[in-house]
Formats: C-alpha cells, structure tokens, sequence
C-alpha cells in the first residue's frame, strides 16, 4: 500500500512539473507555475522519505532532515537577498550543487553495483556528468563574480581538453568492463571529471557565460535523470530530463538570439579578448537634457522604451513605470520592446518590469516591435547597447554580426540613456550613438529618469 501511495505522489509531483513547466513560459502564470513545480517536489521528498521500504535507522532521519533545514535556510536568505543583476552567478552556484548531488550519488553507490555492468555504466554516466557540471559551474559562478575574470587559457586547450574528455571516456568503460571493485579508480575518475570542468569553463568568454550556465544546467538534469533510472524512482528521473531538455532549448535559444552557434560559444573565448578593446566608430554626439526631453515627450504620440542592463543596475523599474503613467495620462501611447538577450539572463527584463508592475501586454517581442520603430516618435533606449547596435546587420567584421537586434534607428528619433561612451558587454562602440536623430541623454538611468519624470510634472 505505502509503495502505492508513493507512486501516485510521484506521478502527481511529475504532473505538476509539468504543468509548472508550462506555466512558466508566461509571465502571468510564472509565479503560479513555480509554486506548483515546487508544491510537487516537495511532495515528492516526503514521499521519498516516508514511504520508503525497509527500516531506517533514525541517525538517517536526523541527518536527512538536518541536511533539508540547513540547505533550506542557506537557499532562502540567499534568494531573498540576491539582486536581480546576480541572478546568474546565484543560478550557476544553485546548479553547481544540484550537479555535486549527482556526483555524490555516484561516489556513495558505487560498491552496491560492482560486477553489475548496466548500473555501473548508469552510475558513471551520472558521475562524470554531474562533477563536470559542479566544478563547471563554480568556475562559472567564479567569473561571473570576477574571482575568476582574467583566468589563464592553457595553450592548445581545445585540444587537451578533447584528450581529457576521451580519456573520461575510456576510463569508465575500462571501470566498467573489468567490473574492479577497488574504489581508487572511481575516485581518480572523479577527480579527472572535475578537472574537466574547470579546465571546459575557463577559456569561455565572459560575454558566453550564461549560455554555459545553461548548458550545465541541462548537464545537472541529466545526471539528476540517471540518478533517477538507477534508483527506479520515477520522479527523479522525469524532474531530471525536464531540466536537461528544458537546459538544452534554453541554451539553444540564447545562441539563436545571439546569433551565436553553440560550437562557437564552447570553443570562442568570445568576450574576452573583444571585450577588452572597444573600438569601433567614433564622432561627435549630441547631447539632450531631461527638461527639454519632457518637451519633445508631450507632444509626441507614441514612444517605445528599450530596456537594458543598465535599467537592472540602476533600479529603474519604478521610475520607468512611472514616466509610463504620466506619459499616458498625457494621451501619449507607450509601451515597451524587449530583445531576448537584453540584460545579463533570459527574461531579466520582463522579470525586471514585472518587479514594477509593468502591465504584460505593454512588453511587445523583437519580431513583433521592429515593424512599429518608422511609426514611433520617440524611442527611449534605458542601458541597452549591444541589442540596438545597428553594426549587427552592417558589419560582418563586427563580433555582434548576425544577431537579431531591435531595429530602433528605424524611428523618427533615438534617445539613448547610458553614463558614458563606454561600451556594452560585447566590447564594441555603436555607430547608433553617432546618428544625426540620435540624442544621448547621459547619467545613471534612475537619477536621469526621476529629473525627466519631474520636468514632465512641472509642464502641467
Ligand atoms: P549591454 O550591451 O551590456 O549595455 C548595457 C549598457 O548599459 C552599457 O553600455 C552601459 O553603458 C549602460 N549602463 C550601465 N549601468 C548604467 C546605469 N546605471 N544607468 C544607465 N546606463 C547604464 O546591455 P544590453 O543592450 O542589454 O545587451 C545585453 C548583452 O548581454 C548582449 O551583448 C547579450 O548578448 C549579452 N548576453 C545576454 C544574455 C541574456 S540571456 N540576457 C546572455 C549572454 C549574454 P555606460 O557604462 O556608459 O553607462
């Protein structure tokens, strides 16, 4: 009966990530989808726990339940206290973990199975893969935060790691075909795993890195789904290729938007080198202030905002909504384009918005936006860069060539908010700056925005 019960709550949990899934491809059903998914998993832990067969000792319970409240109270204050510019670095440290689980699982069950070839190649499978994902993705977390920023790339090392990775490889089947039960080949296999995940992350550029956490991402799903099919425990092993299928499309779709295959990504080391330079076309700007802004933005009809990272940074959400209203109340229509890489992590913007309120229907998708530019009056770019860089369909010396950007010098007049003439994560200038309808409107984007929303009050 107990075996019965666990299962339903197992295809119940795997219902809800499902449906959890699914949900979150909206903004609207997001947050709703998230309880859900994490309704059905912990549903699925007190099953797992209480509804096992056999005895357990209960130092196992104590150790259990000691592991769940630690990692629970590390998790929550650390979620609660991360800013939205972090995200990336806390989801890379989040995966690490998940990663070293299936490590762990591997390292622990290793002499059940010794002569048993099937259960062992499982084992190894979700080993390699999930310490190549921990040790990918602290190296990851490591230079994102800029611990690791100017790590240096060992020559050749496409190559050496190739070696490494095939050398993985015949290292377990060797494990596997001799059945060996001496544990100091599954240690020595682990350790090489790990180092093959350090050394794949750190000759990745900067600019890539998101991507990486994705695709380790989906490594952790997938060593999390062996786990699953070598304990038999259904839930495990569909929460596990969830993530790693739903890793992988997320890692591809970020390449798509980025113009970026993922061959390039892995083997580039893009944005590093480029990054550094920051070349590119120079010029006289012309500069607009906020009050005589105001004056252009009342009598304009219609303005689209652009988001960028740099309205992440400066905590511009609230003011930006509330430049929004006012210019509604004033009868001016506005609403908002997003690009799917703007920011530093999929969704940041809408999540950004979300954060102020921002109604849904106003956040209007590239493909969707770029036919309004030639009819918009003005288009108000808040620290974004590399998404409007014109150089994206011009150049194709420029590193950015071939990703989809939004096409905002197609309207009347380009307003771009940033602090400087520096340039965007890509490392490269923007012709756009230099444009005769361009304005730049320099200074942090909250202070900036705060002036322009109070000159607009006092054109009452
Ligand atoms: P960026 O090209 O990075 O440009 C952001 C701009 O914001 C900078 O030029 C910066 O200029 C400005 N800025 C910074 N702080 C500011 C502040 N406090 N107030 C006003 N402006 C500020 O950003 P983007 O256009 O959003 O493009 C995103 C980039 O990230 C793309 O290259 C994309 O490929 C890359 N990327 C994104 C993702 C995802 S999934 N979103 C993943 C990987 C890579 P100043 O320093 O002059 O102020």
């Amino acid at each position: 009966m107990i075996v019965e019960i666990k299962h339903i709550v197992y295809l119940l949990a795997s219902v809800s990530f499902i449906m959890g899934l699914k949900m979150l491809s909206n903004p609207k059903t997001a947050r709703n989808g998230n309880l859900l998914a994490a309704a059905g998993m912990i549903g699925a832990i007190i099953a797992a726990i209480f509804f096992h067969k056999g005895e357990v000792s209960s130092l196992i319970y104590w150790l259990i339940f000691g592991a769940i409240a630690l990692g629970t109270i590390v998790g929550w204050v650390t979620a609660k206290k991360v800013q939205m510019t972090k995200m990336p670095e806390l989801v890379s440290l989040f995966n690490g973990m998940g990663g070293a689980c299936a490590a762990l699982i591997g390292l622990v069950e290793f002499h059940h199975y010794v002569g048993d070839a099937t259960s062992m190649s499982v084992i190894l499978a979700g080993m390699v893969i999930g310490s190549v994902s921990f040790s990918g993705s602290m190296i990851a977390w490591a230079k994102l935060n800029g611990t690791l920023r100017n790590a240096i790339r060992l020559p050749k090392y496409n190559i050496l790691n190739t070696i490494i990775l095939v050398g993985l490889f015949i290292y377990a089947a060797y494990i596997v075909y001799t059945g060996t039960a001496n544990e100091l080949h599954i240690y020595t296999l682990f350790a090489a795993a790990i180092l093959y995940g350090i050394l794949f992350v750190i000759p990745i550029g900067g600019a890539d890195m998101p991507v990486v956490i994705s695709l380790l991402n989906s490594f952790t799903g997938l060593a999390a789904a062996f786990g699953g099919f070598l304990y038999g425990n259904q839930v495990m092993l569909t929460g596990g290729i969830l993530v790693g299928s739903a890793g992988t499309l997320l890692t591809l779709v970020m390449c798509k938007a980025m113009n970026r295959p993922l061959f390039n990504v892995i083997f580039g080391a893009f944005g590093e080198t480029e990054a550094a330079g920051g070349g590119g076309p120079q010029g006289n700007v012309k500069e607009v202030g906020p009050s005589d802004l105001a004056v252009q933005m009342n009598y304009s009809k219609k303005i689209l905002i652009v988001p960028g990272y740099g309205l992440a940074v400066a905590q511009a959400q609230h003011v930006i909504k509330e430049l929004e209203q006012i210019l509604e109340e004033r009868g001016v229509e506005v609403a908002y384009a997003i690009h799917p890489v703007a920011g530093r992590m999929p969704g940041h913007m809408n999540v950004l918005l979300a954060e102020s309120n921002v109604d849904y229907d106003k956040l209007k998708e590239m493909e969707d936006v770029n036919p309004e530019f030639p009819q918009t009056d003005i288009v108000l770019v808040v620290g974004a860069n590399d998404v409007v860089n014109p150089a994206a369909k011009t150049d194709p010396t420029s590193p950015i060539y071939g990703m989809p950007i939004l096409e905002v010098e197609n309207a009347k007049n380009v307003v771009v908010n940033k602090r400087s003439m520096n340039a965007g994560y890509a490392g490269i200038q923007n012709e756009l700056f230099f444009r005769d309808k361009t304005n730049m409107l320099f200074g942090d984007a909250k202070k900036v925005l705060t002036d322009l929303v109070s000159e607009l009050k006092a054109l009452d």
